[in-house]
């Protein structure tokens, strides 16, 4: 049923439980693809280089460090495991991705590394669940 997952990972505890649900349903339902997405923030062009390219680096390599741990957590699964880390709002790269890839589940945290106590869903996470293309579970 669920042949095409995408999973989005920001390095939070939310995103990690997210992480050992997609992996568990790519075991159980056999599913084709698994693909992973970090999206990192964009960095004003105003900063100027050569502080642009280096806070863009510092971001792109933060982010990639959180995937390969995503991918470690993992673990063996039946299906191809495909990473994007894509420089953009979370919440838009995801949708996008979501699209292009015509993934049939979004997996992601109800929250992540926000500092707004008390909200039941984070900013990406409730933009997701309003514009997403595919069913999304938002794990907890
Ligand atoms: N930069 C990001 N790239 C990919 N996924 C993200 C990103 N930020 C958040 N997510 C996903 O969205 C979930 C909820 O996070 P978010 O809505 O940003 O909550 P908060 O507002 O608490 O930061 C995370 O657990 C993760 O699955
Ligand atoms: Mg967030």
């Amino acid at each position: 049923m669920f042949e095409k997952l995408l999973l989005a990972v920001d390095g939070s505890e939310h995103a990690l439980h997210a992480t050992r649900k997609a992996a568990e349903i790519a075991r159980r339902m056999g599913s084709r693809e698994l693909c992973l997405v970090i999206a990192y923030e964009m960095i004003p062009p105003y900063l100027g280089e050569p502080n642009l390219q280096f806070a863009i680096n510092n971001r792109k390599n933060y982010a990639e460090e959180i995937c390969a741990s995503a991918i470690k957590e993992i673990g063996d699964v039946p299906c191809e495991i495909h990473a994007e880390v894509v420089e953009g709002d979370p919440a838009e790269v995801i949708i996008g991705l979501a699209n292009s890839r015509k993934s049939d589940l979004i997996v992601m945290g109800s929250r992540g590394l926000g500092r707004l106590a008390g909200l039941v869903l984070g900013s990406a996470s409730q933009k997701v669940v309003s514009h997403a293309p595919c069913p999304v579970l938002i794990v907890r």
